[in-house]
């Protein structure tokens, strides 16, 4: 280890970081170990680079003449040629075992106050059954329809990979082949302070965090996520984020469209419905195809712009549904060394000189990430962009309360799901303001759409005047407390 430490004490002296050993001597064995093995893993030229460009002086901003709505398509339905054209394609491609699913679910989850992986949230409204479980009920869903294998990769950080895999194993994997989940882990960055010095949040340990959902690109070529896609057949993969609980996954609509134009990378937007909706935007700037997100609304005032009729010009709003080819990952990961990296000024709680924990009140420190989006701007055909609207696609959960929270997700849903109820002909009971005065849960496992829960529930009665919740294989559920 005298060598081992040598050599790092060097390399941290090259960069001006040696004072993260400055508590060795009263670390053990093991917290020198791992200290070692996160230095040894920094990619210092990176670190330096972006400490040179976003901390010791700020980057020159790019400047657009012209930000335009990407064209969408709109939203798909049958009876429109080229949608049921999409659809058919879509469904073909799922039934040939060319679609694999692909989570991001390696962020830290901050803000919704919750211990554990977001995946974990029990989001259930009557059973409380977590996010993860919803999304595996997604795919039996599917694989029964399609008789087809759809493997299911999930990206995971050091923050939260053990209790990942635990909470699924604990789950059973929610009754999927376990050999058709895989679990890998993305890379870690540094968090700097303001002086771009490293931080530690334990005396022998650096404060890190994930490197952004683009770390997705490298994390699945070197952890052999495409090469197990492709030994299976699967060359397509249906991205999603684990917050959005309502998430259409391997939509057979998008997969479609995204097989039919050949595209290498495709999203869906939605109108924002107003200018700083806290959303990333697709657009055109200068004719290239980016994402801009929300952070950055203010540098480019266009996009706050609004028509007279009140809508917003550039309208395309991001909720990080995509689909990416699995030719497209190999390609683009030989480019990775050139995506843009993006800053976040952040509280960072660290380790004082003391050898104390301070949590900051402010933001103290930096935080660096890819982004998946930023691939767009890499692909040699276009992308495909199709409108959905969000109720039963997107109720994104970033907190418990409020825009974009678990209420708001709760009531989403329940409007969504009293009107496949009142498809069947039972009367949901509603306040006299029209709003659903019940609590609804209905399993994607038993029914994906409004049509499908209709066909399943054929002959069956109205269940009560109370909260309806209908479990996986179409079984009442009791509420769990
Ligand atoms: C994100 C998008 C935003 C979009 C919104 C839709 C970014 C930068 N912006 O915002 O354009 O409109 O979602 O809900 O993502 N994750 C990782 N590893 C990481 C960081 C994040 O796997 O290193 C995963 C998270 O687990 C989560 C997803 O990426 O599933 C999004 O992260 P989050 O921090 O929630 O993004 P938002 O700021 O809400």
């Amino acid at each position: 280890m005298a060598s081992t430490l040598n050599d790092v004490r060097v390399r941290l002296e090259q960069h001006g970081q040696e004072h993260v050993l400055r508590f060795w001597n009263d670390l053990n064995k093991t917290e020198r170990q791992a200290l070692l093995r996160d230095i040894e893993a920094i990619d210092f030229a990176l670190m330096e680079r972006l400490i040179r460009e976003w901390v010791v002086s700020e980057p020159a901003q790019e400047t657009f003449k012209n930000i335009c709505p990407v064209p969408v398509i709109p939203k798909a339905e049958l009876n429109r040629p080229d949608a049921k054209e999409a659809w058919d394609a879509g469904e073909q491609a799922l039934r040939d075992g060319r679609v694999g699913l692909f989570l991001v679910a390696g962020g830290q989850g901050t803000r919704l106050g919750f211990e554990g992986p977001k995946g974990a949230y029990p989001i259930g409204p009557i059973s409380q059954r977590s996010l993860f479980a919803f999304h595996a009920e997604k795919i039996h869903n599917l694989q029964r329809r399609y008789a087809c294998t759809i493997p299911w990769y999930i990206m995971v950080s050091d923050t939260n990979d053990d209790a990942t895999q635990s909470f699924f194993r604990e789950n059973d994997f929610f009754g999927l082949q376990q050999n058709d989940v895989k679990f890998f882990r993305q890379r870690m960055v540094p968090c700097v302070s303001e002086q771009g010095k490293f931080l530690l949040d334990e005396p022998g340990r650096l404060a890190m965090n994930p490197n952004g959902h683009g770390g997705c690109i490298p994390a699945m070529v070197e952890n052999l996520v495409t090469k197990d896609a492709r030994d299976r057949g699967v060359d397509t993969l249906s991205y999603f984020q684990v917050d959005n609980w309502a998430v259409k996954v391997a939509d057979p609509f998008f997969i479609g469209y995204h097989v039919l134009r050949n595209a290498e990378m495709s999203s869906k937007s939605h109108r924002k419905s107003m200018p700083r909706e806290a959303v990333g935007v697709h657009c055109l700037c200068d004719g290239e195809y980016r994402v801009i997100e929300y952070s950055e609304l203010d540098i480019y005032p266009q996009l706050l712009k609004v028509d007279d009729d009140g809508n917003v010009v550039c309208f395309a709003g991001n909720p990080a549904i995509h689909v990416l080819s699995v030719d497209f990952v190999d390609r683009i990961y030989r480019q990775y060394d050139t995506f843009p990296w993006h800053r976040a000024h952040k509280k960072i709680p660290y380790i004082n000189d003391k050898g104390d924990l301070v949590q900051p009140q402010r933001p103290n420190g930096y935080k660096f990430e890819t982004f998946v989006f930023d691939a767009l701007r890499f692909t040699t055909h276009e992308p495909v962009a199709l409108e959905i609207e969000p109720p039963g696609e997107y109720t994104p959960i970033k907190q418990f309360n409020g825009d974009n929270s678990v209420v708001a997700a709760w009531e989403s849903m329940n409007r969504y799901w009293a009107e496949w109820l009142e498809a069947m002909g039972w009367p949901v009971p509603r306040n006299a303001r029209g709003d659903v005065a019940i609590k609804i849960e209905i399993s994607p496992q038993f029914a994906l759409s409004k049509e499908e829960f209709v066909e399943r529930s054929a002959g069956c009665l109205w269940p009560a005047s109370h909260d309806v919740g209908i479990g996986p294989n179409g079984e009442w559920l009791t509420p769990v407390e």
